[in-house]
Formats: structure tokens, sequence, C-alpha cells
């Protein structure tokens, strides 16, 4: 089985081919560089790009796996949630494609892409529950996944996403977009004893207290970061590590500590972080000890497979497929989480 993967929900245009054991045979994601000047996602500008890219990056992952479309046995394709504008670009383009070519078409939930994004890496997650949390630039989210279709929202986040967070506190910074990656690095430049001025005192952020077990909050710890940025202007370069370092402390460890609550509660062996922020070697290394702790296995997937790609999006679509799903030539993009079916 040969699927071809679609995913525009947000600001990467990707296209994937993949077959039925989840082997990639080609995986295209175009970053749009539209958004950098304005330190965010601009949703118009996003939807352009996506019109501008979809049949260059459709095409170079047909070629890079060597495939035409009579080779495909379907198409995969991202229709929700996220921003309507993307979406219809990414849906329309696979509806197209689909009744020109006589494929089958298929929608897939991103949150399910992000899920799924370990199977690569870890084909035995089809056959085991595990606990996953989803961390991006759009969502926090802990989901108790009991078989493939079969999952319990447990909580997230009630204000930002942990990738929102990042970014936030990047631009506060003085940081590029997206801001992950550039307050990972600068924070590694503090150190884990980083320590602020000549009190040597370490730096330390709050991490919100939340009501309910599986909530976590971001809002408050960015305005954190920016009083202490106003009452502290930083000095140089060390200084603006050792709040980043302590920023990302602060994150990782709300993550972790969430992560080992639900586990608690839903005892289950294994456990998938995804989405963007999973990227995060400092998160990585936390929740790989926190877990060693307690004999639970963790996955984490490989970097590319962890940012928007489509090769998520196929592995899910081949999952679907082979249970006989398809979607009508009327599917529409679905913004929400609730219109994708998971409680907000
Ligand atoms: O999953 P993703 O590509 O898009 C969404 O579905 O939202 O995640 C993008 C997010 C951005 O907020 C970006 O800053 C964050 O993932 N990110 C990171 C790192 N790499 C990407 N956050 C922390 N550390 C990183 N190394
Ligand atoms: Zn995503």
């Amino acid at each position: 089985m040969l699927i071809l993967g679609i995913e525009t929900s947000c600001d990467d245009t990707s296209a994937a081919v993949v077959d039925g054991d989840f082997a990639i045979r080609s995986n295209v994601v175009a970053s749009q560089e539209d958004h950098a000047a304005f330190g965010g996602v601009v949703p118009e500008l996003a939807s352009r790009a996506h019109t501008r890219l979809i049949v260059p990056v459709v095409r170079m992952a047909l070629e890079r796996a060597g495939v035409t479309l009579a080779d495909l046995d379907g198409v995969a394709v991202t229709y929700g949630p996220g921003l309507l504008g993307s979406l219809l670009v990414g849906v329309t383009f696979a509806k197209a494609m689909a009744y020109g070519a006589g494929l089958a078409l298929v929608g897939v939930n991103h949150l399910e892409g992000h899920l799924w994004s370990g199977l690569q890496v870890s084909p035995s997650l089809l056959s085991t529950p595990f606990l996953a949390l989803i961390v991006s630039g759009g969502h926090s989210e802990l989901v108790l996944v009991r078989a493939f279709g079969d999952y319990v929202h447990l909580g997230g986040t009630q204000d930002d996403a942990a990738g929102e967070a990042f970014d936030k506190v990047a631009k506060l910074l003085g940081l590029g977009y997206p801001g992950g990656p550039a307050v990972e690095r600068l924070a590694s430049e503090a150190g884990n004893g980083a320590v602020s001025g000549a009190d040597g005192n370490r730096l330390k952020f709050p991490v919100a207290v939340m009501a309910e077990p599986y909530d976590l909050s971001f809002s408050g710890l960015k305005t954190a970061v920016r009083y202490h940025l106003e009452k502290h202007p930083p000095r140089g370069a060390g200084e603006r590590a050792v709040v980043a370092h302590a920023f990302q402390e602060a994150v990782v460890e709300a993550l972790v500590g969430r992560t080992l609550s639900a586990l608690d509660r839903h005892p289950v062996e294994h456990v998938v972080v995804c989405g963007g922020v999973a990227r995060n070697g400092r998160l990585r290394h936390r929740m790989a000890e926190a877990l060693a702790d307690r004999g639970v296995a963790l996955t984490v997937p490989p970097g590319d497979l962890c940012t928007d790609n489509a090769a998520m999006i196929g592995f899910v679509g081949s999952l679907l497929l082979r249970r006989g799903r398809r979607a009508p030539l009327d599917l529409g993009a679905a913004p929400t989480l609730a219109e994708v079916g998971w409680d907000s």
C-alpha cells in the first residue's frame, strides 16, 4: 500500500509518500519563511504560501519516492484542527487529486498524526496502550491511547501551548521565529547550574499550579519572564541565557510533572512525547530520566517527525484506509478540536 500524505494545517507545507509498513519513501517539508519578520504565524500569509507551495511540494514528494499517481492507493490529508485558510488549501488540493486520479481519499486529524508519529521507530505502539504528551505550537495535550482510534483526551493547556510559550519568550529575548530551537540553544549556554548575577542565586520561574490534574498553563510563566526582563534588563548574552534556561526548566518540569501525575492515574507502560516541542533536548532528557525511574518505556520520534510533517498524516491515513475508511468529496476543513471530535 502506498499513500500520499498532505499536511497544511499551519505554516508548513508538506507532502510524503509512505507505505503500509510505515516506511517513509519521501517526506518533503517546506517551512514558510514569510512569518519570521512578524514573530509568529500570520494566517493569511500562511494560506497564500500554501497555495504557492503545494504543487511543487507534492511533485517533489512523488519524485523523491520514485512513484507516479498511478502507483498510489490513496491520498490522506489533514482536515483539522488548524488554521481554516491553511487547512482549506490541503483539503481542496487532496480532493481534486483524489477525484482526478481516481484515488481513495481519507481525512486525518492532525493531532492523531502527532500521536502516531513514533510508529516508524516503535511499531509496537499499535499493540499497547500508551500515554501521549502532544506538545506543539498549537497544542499541549495529554491523551490516553487505548488502541488506534480509541482515545481519552485527558486534558491540556488552559491558555498558551508549550511551543507558543517558547515562541513568545523568544520574542521577549530578541530571538527569531520559531523560538523553540533558539531558546534551547541560548539556554544551553547557561548550563544546568545557571546562576543569575553576583549573588549566585539560581533564577527560577514558578510553574502554575492547576486545580485539574491534567491541566497545564503557560501564560503566567510567559508574563513572569516579561516582568523579570523589565525589572532586570539583561546585560549581555550571558544573562539572557540564564533567563532562557530558567524558562525552559520551568516548562520542562511542568510537562514532566503532569505526565507523571497522569501515569499515577493511568499506569500504562509506554509514553510517547510528540509535536514540535518534543525536539527539545532538555525535555527528552528529563522525561527519559523520570520514566526510567518508573520502568516506563519512552518513544520520542526523530526530530523531523516531531514538527509538522506529512509522513505522520500518511501513517494514520494508511491505518484508516486499511480499516475501510473513506472521506466523501465534500470533506471540509475542521479548524477546532471540538470539530474533529476532541473536547477542548
Ligand atoms: O508540531 P509543530 O511543528 O507545529 C504545530 O502543530 O504547532 O510545532 C512547532 C512548535 C513551535 O512553537 C516551535 O517553537 C516548537 O515547536 N519547537 C521547539 C523546538 N523545536 C520546535 N520548542 C522547544 N525546543 C525545540 N528544540
Ligand atoms: Zn502539529
